[in-house]
């Protein structure tokens, strides 16, 4: 009684939260009058700086993270699909090539399935933009590989995983751990996020997509559910992580752009796929929280996350990640208007303070701080173009 009373509540709250889709009158400078042609050349030039410190022998960017070199990877892939180019083929289909001979299905160190989720969907952004069935097939390969550590309905009800050596958890507070994607192959490591899942639920979908085999369907809808009903928040975040062994979660205020911005495109794949408007409910949902969180943003609207100019390290790469399913989401809600103003107004936020407030000007070249309210860099700094790149690509999309 008692618990199904907090359960409506806090679906009560979840639907007020949700249904505000209008612009802050305080965000700065939500517009741009910038052209398509314009704005192609400024995601294109900031890819040009990136691919400068690319050795396309080992797919890594000077200065950048294994995980960082996918992102970078699957924007150069998406500008090429959004604007029917291939620009940057030859660099994007090399570098995925060189990786996955390199790296067993795309995992580096044999220890992060994140990782080789980030760069599988490299992998099938890649396929997306130019048709090569080979990316396709590393993708298929790696989504193979990290399928191993999904907790299905048996592992639950029986307690076992077959490839972990400690007894799990089947549900934590009362909601399934089915679904649910270990963050590390390792057979002791209890961990199970939301990066990885959320990464798992988005290629599973777009694999669908791509093949029409349900089985991906059945591991996109599984997965969807576990981060709705296990590890979100009362305000319609996502969470991080969560122990498959006792139940523990990660600290309330571990809340990251990328596990929501993750799961949007999720979802806004698996509702094209599945045609099933619940999963469109649900991200209209989260965007309109995500838009507008405390938690990596001031009234202004610039996202303050990962604002470190000296020095790299991940959470530097997580609004980028935002941005992309925040423009997945566009391209897949053409009918909600509203929808579409409010994640344009976004990004185009995030695209004006970058060129207005957090730029230098260099022989050509434009360079980025990482930190989006600013000032410009002195020097190039690779983690700073690596965040802005998403933006400038996702302009060229949102605003066409
Ligand atoms: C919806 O959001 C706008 C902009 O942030 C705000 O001004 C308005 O008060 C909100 N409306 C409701 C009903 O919360
Ligand atoms: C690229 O990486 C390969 C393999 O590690 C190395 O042999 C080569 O020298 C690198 N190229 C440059 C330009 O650094
Ligand atoms: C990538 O590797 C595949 C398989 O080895 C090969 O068929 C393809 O030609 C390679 N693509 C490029 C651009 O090198
Ligand atoms: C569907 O995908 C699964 C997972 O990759 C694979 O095992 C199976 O062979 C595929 N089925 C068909 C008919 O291609
Ligand atoms: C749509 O998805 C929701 C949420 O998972 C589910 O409860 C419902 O049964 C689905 N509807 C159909 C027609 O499959
Ligand atoms: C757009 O999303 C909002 C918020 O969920 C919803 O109220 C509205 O009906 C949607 N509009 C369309 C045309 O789908």
């Amino acid at each position: 009684m008692l618990a199904s009373s907090l359960v409506f509540l806090a679906l009560a709250f979840c639907l007020t939260v949700a249904q505000n889709l209008s612009i802050p009158s305080t965000w700065r400078d939500p517009t741009t009058s910038l052209s398509l042609s314009e704005r192609v050349s400024i995601a294109q030039n900031c890819i040009d700086t990136l691919t400068g410190v690319l050795n396309t022998s080992t797919g890594s960017f000077s200065g950048l993270g294994y995980w960082q070199d996918a992102n970078v990877i699957s924007a150069m892939a998406n500008l090429d699909y959004f604007t029917f180019s291939r620009t940057n083929q030859q660099a994007v289909t090399d570098s995925l090539n060189a990786t996955f001979s390199l790296y067993t299905d795309y995992d580096q160190y044999g220890c992060y399935n994140d990782d080789a989720m980030w760069w599988a969907t490299a992998a099938y952004y890649g396929y997306r933009a130019y048709g090569d069935i080979n990316l396709l097939s590393h993708a298929i390969e790696t989504w193979q590989h990290v399928s191993n550590y999904v907790i299905t309905a048996s592992d639950a009800s029986s307690g076992k995983q077959p490839n972990k050596d400690f007894l799990i958890e089947g549900s934590c507070e009362g909601e399934t751990m089915v679904g649910g994607v270990f963050w590390r192959p390792t057979s002791d490591d209890t961990s199970v996020n939301s990066i990885t899942t959320g990464l798992y639920v988005a290629l599973s979908a777009y694999l669908a997509s791509a093949t029409g085999n349900i089985t991906y369907n059945n591991a996109a809808i599984l997965s969807a559910n576990f981060i709705k009903t296990t590890n979100m928040n009362s305000g319609g975040l996502v969470l991080d992580s969560i122990d498959a062994q006792d139940c523990t979660r990660s600290p309330s205020d571990w809340l990251f752009t990328y596990n929501s911005g993750k799961y949007i495109e999720g979802l806004s794949v698996l509702a094209s796929v599945t045609g099933n408007s619940s999963w469109t409910s649900l991200l209209v949902d989260i965007v309109a929280v995500a838009t507008k969180a405390t938690a990596w943003e001031g009234s202004n609207g610039i996202i303050t996350e990962g604002a470190d100019i000296t020095e790299d390290n991940d959470g530097v790469g997580f609004k980028a990640v935002l941005m992309r399913g925040l423009a997945e989401a566009w391209s897949r809600n053409i009918g909600n208007t509203t929808l579409r103003t409010l994640i344009q107004s976004y990004i185009d936020v995030q695209f004006n303070a970058l060129l207005d407030l957090a730029s230098t000007s260099d022989s050509g070249s434009m360079w980025y701080s990482p930190a989006w309210e600013g000032p410009g860099p002195t020097s190039f700094i690779a983690w700073g173009q690596l965040a802005a790149v998403d933006v400038l690509v996702s302009a060229v999309r949102i605003n066409s």
